[in-house]
């Protein structure tokens, strides 16, 4: 296995130097957002790869730094995980979503739901009442569709594919499993609108394959055809896909590569899935046989999870190895579970699957009409095609000397349908490679139509084939109805008789869509004298494989039309009577919903007045989209009760651990301590009862009661641990402002300021000093428990104050010019020492500047005392300053 892999890796870098020079971008690489991704979905698995300017294409890493992600959301009460972190919550199977391929588009009653309802007993699948498909059911809330999860998985792959692009990304091409009928694919499709991811394509996994090989082997391909086959078995299911290379001449640009697919044979339910739960069984039987334990582990599904897990572990060692010690800790109550199995053991449990190895092969080959003979080479796709036993019995099967390991088995169809995505994307020039496709379910319109026999008139049941089993496409057909009165037409699937009776039940119903056309009658009646030439019905396979009805056409010409100037009324009234109604059984197979009348006239005019065009628009009105928006709110709304959840979960911790710490315990009565700690623990209660399923808003109502009931408790605690600190500062700017009052600086020779500035100077220090005594005083008196007298906030005010105070004189000392005892009175008509200086702060911050800058104004007033001032100045307001902050 190990070699094999490092091979594969070098043919992988190989394949990359190789691209550099396929894929060149025709936008320059400054214009962003150019870049396009595929998907290649499997049941298990997703990769994702992207091509960009500059980087040709590549598989994205994920969160994990995997070139792999499993296929699985979480969905939480409170997250939703993706991929491995989605898988990690083993704990909780049940709102782990997973293997949604095989629910897409799936009516309740089909067996495959039966099936995945077996392997995933801890999902409830109810009906979906409009649809009749199926909806995961956690709760009436909690209902998603697998439509739905699948949005939530392409919108998840695309944000990888943006990370790993460092640019926005839109376009997309998905695989799907070439078995994929309409309801299928338009499932797929309809997760991508869901997703807004804009697919260019749904390539088929096998197609993106042999495109891969294709686009690697240029050099190799000639006028001469070569078939290769290539066989996939992946986890779910497996394929047999026979197709051929070889140059055509094309008109526009000569001799081109191109792949048609010739042949597919398929097992939808064979695959390394299927393996790995009978290993998971075996190890349940051996588990129980050791009688650890009194019950059965079958019946606690995390238990089985993590048996699953261990059996996909053991299924891959089994690959390399003859045996291996399948281990699992605390499996179930608590017991650790060991047990040895062997390559013989496993290849016995699935003696049974190994034998329907070679089916597929046979069906690719009956679809291809060809024999063994005429296929060069047989090339193993698909993690699966690693069991030994699987290589062994193929390898006999198709009668080659060795299977073909040549291409990577787990990235190729990433790989070309990402190719395929850049040939699509305008941003891109590609070298040309040709793609057929071949539809794999025949379609087919029937009808009845009255015959005149022997002079009696008798109805007809007509079939006729509208694409054949490996019909190439995309492909349109337009079919004549030569009736002359209201009819109804269905579309649909041909002979499915080469399907097993099991993958027949699995396929679901056989019809597609009714078409019911009124209108025709009337039209015919009115214009007797126009020549009628039947009416037209256009089908198209696009190139998704998904079929439309793309117009109906009434073939008359009308004699109005031939005329140069001609009624548009008229017109109008001869094509509205024409009316298309698709009608659809509800589970969205084939056309969605009812048809509409489309805007007539200006088709009628663009297409030179051909008669009763009509376009049929069958487009469901998806109401989906808003709602996985709405998850994405939900979410959020989620993260927000989680933050909220958190926030009283940490409260209640503190606070019960604070109600011990004797800091608080001084500061609150017996009764009160009591009262808080009883709804302390009643909240605590309510949490672990009711807590995890409560509402934000009810979270957040018992978050605001307890802070209010422990507010008074908390800020008793806060004041008296911000005392110390805050009457040291007011102590020390008291000192200070007491200092500057006594300095030289207001000595009487040399009077700067006024006698009212520094008696009111003098006042505040009084007062101040007075408020502090008292206060504090007070405040020893009083007792802890109580609200306290001395406020921080009040000291604050305080020292407010006196910074106020002082700045407005320094300020005043520093500009002596300005600083003239008439200016100053000048400034304050009112006496009022306080006009002036009221923005204290932003003032004196500025004031360094001030006092530091003004040293040659001083000097030119030539006074040694200024300078000197100014030094004092500056050194006392430095100090100053420092104390206050
Ligand atoms: C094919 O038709 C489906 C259904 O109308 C549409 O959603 C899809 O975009 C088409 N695909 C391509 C490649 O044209
Ligand atoms: C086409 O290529 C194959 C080898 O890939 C070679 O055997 C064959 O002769 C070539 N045929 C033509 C017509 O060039
Ligand atoms: C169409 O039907 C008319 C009678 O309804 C018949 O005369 C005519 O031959 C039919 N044409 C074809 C092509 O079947
Ligand atoms: C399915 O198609 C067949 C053949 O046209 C028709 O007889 C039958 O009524 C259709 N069933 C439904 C449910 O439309
Ligand atoms: C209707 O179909 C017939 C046969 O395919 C074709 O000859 C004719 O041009 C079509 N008419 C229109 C209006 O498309
Ligand atoms: C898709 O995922 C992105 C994050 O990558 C998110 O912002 C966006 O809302 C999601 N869209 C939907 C429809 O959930
Ligand atoms: C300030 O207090 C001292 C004594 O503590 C007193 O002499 C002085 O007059 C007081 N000044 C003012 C303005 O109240
Ligand atoms: C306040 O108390 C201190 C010492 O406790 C004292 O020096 C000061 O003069 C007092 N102030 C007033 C205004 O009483
Ligand atoms: C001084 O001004 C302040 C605010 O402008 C005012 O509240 C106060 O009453 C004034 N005092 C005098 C004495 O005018």
């Amino acid at each position: 296995i190990h070699k094999q892999q490092s091979c594969w890796q070098n043919t992988q870098v190989l394949f990359e130097l190789m691209l550099m020079s396929l894929l060149v971008p025709t936008i320059a690489q400054s214009d962003s957002s150019v870049a396009v991704m595929s998907v290649d979905l499997g049941s298990e698995w997703m990769k994702v790869a992207i091509v960009k300017p500059g980087v040709p294409m590549e598989i994205a890493l994920n969160k994990e730094s995997r070139r792999k992600t499993p296929i699985a959301v979480c969905l939480k009460e409170n997250e939703r995980l993706f991929g491995d972190s989605a898988l990690g919550s083993v704990k909780n199977p049940k709102f782990v979503y997973r293997h949604l391929q095989s629910l897409l588009g799936k009516k309740h009653d089909n067996p495959q739901v039966a099936v995945y309802q077996k392997r995933f007993p801890e999902h409830h699948l109810v009906t979906d009442e409009s649809r009749g498909t199926v909806l995961f059911s956690n709760s009436e809330e909690m209902q998603y569709s697998p439509e739905e999860l699948l949005g939530m998985v392409l919108n998840y792959s695309r944000g990888l594919a943006q990370d790993f692009a460092e640019q926005p990304i839109k376009d997309a091409v998905i695989t799907v499993p070439v078995f994929f009928n309409q309801a299928e694919r338009r499932a797929v499709l309809q997760a991508a609108q869901m997703a807004s991811v804009k697919v260019l394509q749904l390539i088929n996994d096998n197609t993106a394959v042999a495109l891969n090989y294709g686009v690697f082997r240029r050099k190799d391909i000639n006028s001469t055809a070569q078939n290769i086959m290539f066989y996939d078995m992946g986890s779910g299911s497996t394929t047999a896909t026979i197709v051929t290379y070889q140059t055509v001449k094309t008109e526009e640009s000569g001799s081109q590569p191109q792949l048609q697919i010739r042949g597919v044979g398929f097992d939808r339910s064979l695959g390394g899935f299927e393996m790995e739960l009978r290993l998971q069984d075996h190890l349940a039987k051996l588990f129980n046989e050791q009688k650890k334990t009194k019950k059965d582990v079958r019946e606690n599904h995390r238990a089985m999870a993590k048996l699953l897990k261990e059996a996909q572990r053991l299924k891959t060692v089994l690959s390399a190895n003859a045996e291996f010690m399948a281990q699992v800790e605390g499996l179930l109550d608590d017991m650790d579970f060991k047990a040895k199995v062997t390559r013989v053991e496993f290849e016995t449990l699935c003696a049974d699957l190994f034998e329907r190895v070679p089916g597929p092969v046979q069906d690719a080959l009956s679809s291809a009409e060809m024999s063994l003979d005429e296929i060069e080479q047989v090339i193993l796709v698909g993690g699966s095609t690693r069991v030994p036993k699987v290589q062994e019995v193929l390898l006999k099967a198709v009668g080659k000397e060795e299977l073909g390991k040549n291409l990577n088995a787990d990235e190729a169809a990433a790989m070309g349908a990402v190719y395929q995505a850049a040939a699509l994307s305008k941003a891109f020039k590609v070298q040309p490679f040709l793609v057929r496709e071949a539809t794999v379910f025949p379609i087919q319109v029937e009808f009845t139509s009255e015959m005149e026999e022997d002079g009696s008139r008798i109805l007809k049941h007509n079939k006729h084939i509208l694409f054949q089993r490996m019909a190439p496409y995309p492909q349109s057909k337009v079919f004549t109805f030569n009736h002359t009165d209201d009819f109804a037409f269905n579309i649909n699937y041909g002979d499915l008789s080469f399907l097993g009776q099991e993958d027949l039940s699995v396929f679901g119903s056989l019809n597609l869509t009714t078409v019911q056309l009124s209108g025709v009658g009337s039209s015919f009646q009115k214009h007797t004298d126009a020549e009628y030439k039947g009416i037209n019905a256009s089908f198209n396979m696009n190139e998704s494989g998904v079929l439309l009805l793309d117009r109906v056409t009434l073939n008359q010409s009308l004699p109005c039309l031939n005329s140069v100037s001609f009624d548009l009324s008229e017109l109008g009234n001869t094509i509205s009577n024409l009316v298309v109604t698709c009608q659809t059984p509800s589970d969205f197979r084939g056309f969605e919903s009812v048809g509409v009348m489309a805007k007539l006239f200006d088709r009628l005019i663009d297409r030179g007045l051909s008669p009763g065009y009509l376009q049929i628009r069958c487009n469901n009105v998806c109401f989906l989209p808003v709602r996985l928006q709405d998850l994405t709110d939900r979410d959020l709304k989620k993260q927000e009760r989680e933050k909220t959840l958190n926030s009283l979960e940490a409260f209640l911790f503190d606070t019960q651990d604070k109600m011990y710490q004797e800091e608080y315990q001084a500061v609150v009565l017996e009764e009160e301590k009591e009262t808080i700690l009883a709804k302390l623990s009643q909240v605590s209660t309510w949490m672990d009862e009711d807590g995890y399923s409560a509402s934000t808003k009810e979270l957040r109502e018992k978050l605001r009661y307890l802070r209010k009931l422990c507010r008074d408790m908390f800020f008793r605690v806060e004041e008296r641990r911000k005392w110390p600190g805050h009457l040291a500062t007011l102590e020390s700017m008291l000192n200070r402002s007491s200092f500057f009052l006594s300095s030289k600086l207001v000595s009487e020779d040399d009077r700067i300021f006024t006698d009212v500035e520094l008696k009111t100077l003098e006042k505040v220090i009084n007062e101040t000093s007075t408020w502090k005594n008292n206060t504090v005083a007070e405040q020893e008196k009083s007792s802890p428990t109580e609200q306290p007298v001395l406020l921080s906030k009040d000291i604050e005010s305080k020292w407010a104050l006196l910074d106020r105070e002082v700045n407005y004189l320094l300020n005043k000392a520093a500009k002596p010019k300005a600083a003239k005892p008439k200016t100053a009175k000048a400034a304050k008509p009112n006496n009022n020492s306080t006009t002036e200086r009221s923005s204290s702060k932003a003032n004196s911050s500025k004031m360094e500047e001030k006092v530091i800058l003004p040293k040659e104004e001083t000097k030119d007033e030539g006074g040694k005392v200024g300078k000197t001032n100014t030094f004092l100045l500056w050194n006392m307001c430095f100090i100053y300053r420092g104390h206050v902050q």
